[in-house]
């Protein structure tokens, strides 16, 4: 249980539903009970699944395409992730005071809000049921998504273990957040409300253009063909990957967490970018561990995955 290092760096909230580091305690309640706007935008997501690509496809399509903001303004300014302090905790660098209380951001900022958030359906501000602001959901695969969050764990969490030992806590919902398919099936459930658009990343990378369409329709912002061809651009891997407002280099310097020499793709925030790249990571039988994993929990469910 000490993979990530500090042993007691994570505690389990509303039991078996999420796991968070002891520092969430003192803010869940006020996430919990904090006032929701009706024009705010959210993006909930399980981390790993493409979130920060669709949280800038959204942050763009609302903003009238300003790439110039978009590159020179840090995503977790334009589009704070909630409970960042909480998954902050006890990180002592100069980023946390850069930064402030991010609850405290989400609440003290102008009309139309974008929020991130990791957090499950159970720890979400209660208003969100009444308010009903738009809620875009994103997802991904499961044997993608475990390749990605083993790599951004490594990064982030100082993650010693192996990447076998990791797929163990992962189908055991021992990670960060913790279960997914409570995580993804609580919004899957939701995804005929009106004000809820739910998305896979296998989708937005098989046509890209199509999902920045679908999500400019879903927020009532409709973009020429030419606007779309723009944001494509602007959202492609290639372009995130350079945009250090989008791919974390300036906050991992400030975390003291550069990585060895920033030559090993695995070593940052905005890796591969691929559906499949768990061919490269899993053996035969924890790929059939995975798939038994994913049918068990989606049964009576009409919601797949694309694998490959
Ligand atoms: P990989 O680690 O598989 O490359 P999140 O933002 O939810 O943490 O998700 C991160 C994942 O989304 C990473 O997956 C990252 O590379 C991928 N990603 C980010 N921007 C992308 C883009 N423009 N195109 C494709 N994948 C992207």
């Amino acid at each position: 249980d000490d993979l990530f290092g500090v042993k007691d760096c994570l505690i389990e909230v509303n039991p078996g539903k999420c796991i968070l580091p002891p520092k969430y305690k003192d803010l869940g309640q006020r996430i919990k009970n904090m006032e929701v706007r009706s024009d705010d935008v959210w993006l909930v997501s399980y981390p790993r699944t493409g979130s920060t690509w669709a949280q800038e496809m959204v942050w763009c399509i609302c903003n009238d395409l300003d790439f110039v903001k978009a590159k020179s303004m840090i995503g977790q300014l334009r589009t704070p992730l909630l409970e960042l302090t909480a998954l902050m905790g006890n990180d002592t660098s100069k980023l946390k005071d850069e930064l402030g209380n991010s609850v405290e951001q989400v609440e003290n900022m102008p009309s139309p809000r974008f929020i991130k958030t990791h957090l499950p359906v159970p720890l979400l501000p209660e208003q969100l049921a009444a308010v009903k602001p738009k809620i875009v959901y994103v997802t991904r695969n499961p044997k993608d998504m475990c390749v990605s969050y083993y790599h951004y764990c490594k990064l982030i969490h100082g993650l010693h273990g192996s990447f076998d030992e990791f797929c163990d806590l992962f189908i055991q919902g021992k990670t960060p957040i913790g279960p997914i398919w409570d995580h993804i099936l609580g919004f899957w459930e939701q995804k005929d409300e009106p004000n809820v658009l739910f998305i896979k990343y296998e989708d937005m990378k098989k046509d890209l253009k199509g999902a920045i369409r679908q999500v400019a329709t879903f927020l009532n912002k409709p973009l020429t063909d030419e606007q779309v061809s723009a944001l494509e651009d602007h959202l492609s891997f290639n372009s995130m990957k350079k945009n250090p407002a989008l791919n974390l280099e300036p906050i991992l310097a400030m975390m003291e967490k550069q990585p060895s020499n920033g030559t090993n793709p695995d070593e940052t925030f905005i890796r591969k970018g691929k559906v499949g790249d768990w061919k490269n990571y899993m053996s035969k039988e924890l790929s059939d561990k995975f798939d038994k994993f994913t049918e068990e929990n989606l049964k009576g469910t009409d919601l797949a995955f694309e694998t490959n």
